[in-house]
């Protein structure tokens, strides 16, 4: 049914200017079922319309029509900290371990874990760091993250303070769960939430998505969120004033994070870099990674479709790829850094996916769509590198350091999560001539879970374990 606008006026005059709003956007359908609505749902959809910039939702959606794959400037590959190899290179190794050790015993990092996305492709109506993912424990992904935080206190006696960006779709249930598991042991003081911002959803005409005849679809506004929600929800402040210097930043899904890693804490430092990041060697031409590269002399990621298919295939001399460093998300990023981007900075720009987003349709009826429907903005941490004169790349193994949880089956799911732990552990322990057998694609044959307050890394192990121990197809450390 067609609304009239002095109509809603009228009943709410305190909101005239918000409906104006809507009504002179061309959204007002969101007022559609206003007359079988309840008081409480016309009020929370009018709260919801209230901070709404139509403007900058209409430029958003006409940049949404322009996207173009490309990229312009003159391309090059960056310069990378390879995994060391030789005895020469593993000294460098020990010297910047140091620096990074320094300072986290001077308690200068903080870790910040960003939980707010959607999960979409995962399509789990809970938040994915609560995940049940340790191959035997089921213990969450949160827990990991929390028992990893807790093993590198133990071992530089410190406390680590840790921020954890939620939405405020996933807010109150991720709080709840730390709740629900007494802060995994850490003082209440210690963990810090803050809720990023969020933008209305779109269809493809650029109306309001609704998933109830007085709700819009919101969506979290990306990772990149992160960079204005530490500003305005006093995040930064609260770092500075807790003596932080440094950030390590991390996505929820990882399930080999290390996390404060004091080598690339150290490398990060020695280069007094401003935003650092963690890379590993795409699995090959076509893998759907983000990768950095330099354009023009600035560092940026990419998405693997941008590139042209010879730059995608280009090799070195020694046969490798050229453009080979696939971001895996990981970053220091440093305090003085962030206020230079606030100070100097524009704000990080949005980019539109085109996804699939259950909503009502003109007859209030539930959808869930077959097709992409709808277009959510998002602006990227990676953004972020346009800024940064100084950084450190350095590249990491995959297999000891990225499994991200994106999809419930095939690559990159629970199972390949649980897989690629199981197999971490496993070398380890092969690594001190335990012997656990392997099936003809390398994954070990049985399970493995070393918990992190058990051991954090494999030198650690090594010091705990009974190396004459018989493998019998479950361990549990
Ligand atoms: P992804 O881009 O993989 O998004 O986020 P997602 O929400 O986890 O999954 P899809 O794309 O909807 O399937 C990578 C990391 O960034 C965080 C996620 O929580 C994840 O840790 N993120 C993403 C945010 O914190 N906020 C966002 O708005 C988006």
């Amino acid at each position: 049914m067609k609304m009239n606008r002095e109509t809603i006026e009228r009943e709410y005059p305190n909101y005239r200017k918000y409906i104006r709003n809507v009504f002179e956007a061309g959204q007002a359908r969101i007022f559609r079922w206003w007359d079988e609505i309840q008081p409480l749902e016309k009020e929370h959809l009018l709260e919801q319309i209230a901070p709404f910039d139509f403007q900058f939702i209409r430029k958003l959606f006409n940049a949404s029509l322009r996207i173009t794959h490309s990229f312009c400037g003159n391309l090059a590959p960056p310069e990378i900290i390879a995994v060391p190899g030789n005895a020469a290179e593993k000294k460098i190794v020990q010297k910047v371990e140091k620096i990074g050790k320094d300072s986290l015993r001077r308690g200068e990092v903080a870790v910040l874990t960003v939980a707010g996305g959607g999960g979409t492709r995962l399509g789990v109506d809970v938040p994915k760091g609560t995940l049940p993912i340790a191959p035997i424990t089921r213990k969450s992904i949160f827990q990991l993250h929390a028992e990893k935080i807790q093993a590198v206190q133990k071992r530089y006696n410190i406390k680590i303070p840790w921020y954890i960006m939620t939405s405020e779709n996933n807010d109150p249930v991720t709080r709840n769960f730390f709740q629900m598991h007494r802060f995994f042991g850490f003082d209440s003081q210690q963990i810090c939430f803050f809720t990023q911002g969020m933008l209305p959803t779109l269809d493809l005409q650029g109306n309001l998505l609704m998933d109830s005849k007085s709700n819009i679809i919101m969506s979290p506004n990306g990772h990149g969120g992160a960079i204005i929600a530490l500003k305005e929800k006093g995040v930064l402040d609260d770092m500075k004033s807790r003596g932080i210097k440094s950030i390590f930043y991390h996505q929820v899904d990882n399930v080999l994070i290390k996390i404060a890693d004091p080598v690339f804490t150290g490398y990060h430092l020695r280069d007094r870099a401003e935003m650092s990041l963690k890379v590993v060697k795409k699995c090959h031409p076509e893998e759907k990674v983000g990768i950095i590269v330099v354009i023009d002399g600035r560092l940026h990621t990419i998405e693997y479709s941008e590139l042209s298919r010879e730059d995608m295939c280009a090799k070195n001399g020694n046969g490798t790829l050229k453009y080979n460093a696939g971001n895996i998300a990981v970053h220091m990023i440093s305090l003085d850094f962030i206020e230079k981007v606030y100070r100097e900075g524009e704000p990080l720009p949005y980019h539109a996916a085109v996804k699939k987003v259950p909503y009502i349709d003109e007859n209030g009826k539930m959808i869930n769509p077959e097709e992409n429907n709808a277009i959510k903005f998002e602006s990227f941490i990676f953004d972020l590198l346009k800024y940064v004169k100084k950084s450190v790349i350095m590249e990491v193994i995959r297999e000891d350091e990225f499994s991200p949880v994106k999809n419930m089956e095939g690559e990159n799911s629970p199972t390949t999560a649980r897989q690629d732990m199981v197999n971490l552990f496993g070398r380890w322990l092969r690594n001190m001539g335990i012997s656990i057998p392997t099936d003809s694609h390398g994954n070990v044959i049985g399970l493995i879970e070393i918990s992190p307050c058990f051991a954090l890394d494999e030198e650690e192990l090594k010091d705990k374990i009974d190396k004459h121990l018989q493998f019998n197809g479950c361990l549990s450390l």
